[in-house]
């Protein structure tokens, strides 16, 4: 077993009896808003990816495992609700574990990546998911899987979610889980 997998294996065992069905998250106009309940046992949901993944310029090294919470029928796009995690271990950061998601919201939302909001995620001390930040891209100082001591403000396309993933376009701006 990967320590990954122990550490959020550790966590659905403590979150899955406060987890709610996420039932009253659509907010008007049929936007998902995720909330950080949405992400408890995020161990237990179906592993689409996983790999060493590409060397990428400042993207640290390292296994990914990339989680859905509903897999999505064959189409042209991930149904609104969809919400992608993807784990890296890394021994470049102290929790020796970076945690991206990206939530299809729907609606209006960010319409240069049709729709998905981006997150960075953390375990808390009882290896819960927490929402460290949420939008249509990194807030200032933060950026892609940058290690300490890796300026996001030089880190260029590491700190643009949407465009990096727009070479993923014809999938819904999704690398790693095919709708076809
Ligand atoms: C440098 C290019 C690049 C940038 C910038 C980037 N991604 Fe990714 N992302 C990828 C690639 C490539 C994958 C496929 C898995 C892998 O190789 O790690 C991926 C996979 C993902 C996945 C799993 C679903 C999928 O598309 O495969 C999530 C979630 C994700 N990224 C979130 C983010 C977030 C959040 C940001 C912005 C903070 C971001 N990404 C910025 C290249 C990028």
């Amino acid at each position: 077993m990967t320590r990954t997998t122990a550490r959020l294996l550790a966590l659905v065992l403590v979150s899955v009896p406060v987890a709610c069905d996420g039932g009253d998250d659509d907010a008007e106009g049929g936007e998902f808003i995720a909330l950080q309940r949405d992400f408890a046992g995020v161990g237990t949901w179906e592993v689409m990816w996983s790999g060493a993944g590409e060397a990428m310029a400042a993207h640290p090294a390292g296994m990914r495992t990339v989680y859905v919470n509903d897999p999505p029928p064959a189409g042209d796009e991930f149904p609104t609700g969809t919400i992608l995690v993807k784990t890296m271990e890394s021994s470049a950061v102290d929790t020796g574990l970076l945690i991206h998601a990206m939530a299809k919201r729907g609606g209006t939302f960010n319409p240069d990546a049709n729709g998905w909001e981006w997150f960075e995620l953390a375990l808390d001390d009882e290896d819960r998911p927490i929402i460290i930040w949420r939008g249509e891209a990194p807030p200032d100082g933060h950026c892609y899987g940058c290690p300490p001591g890796v300026d996001p403000a030089t880190a260029k396309g590491m700190v643009d979610c949407n465009m990096c993933h727009a070479a993923a376009a014809e999938n819904d701006f999704v690398h790693s889980v095919k709708l076809r």
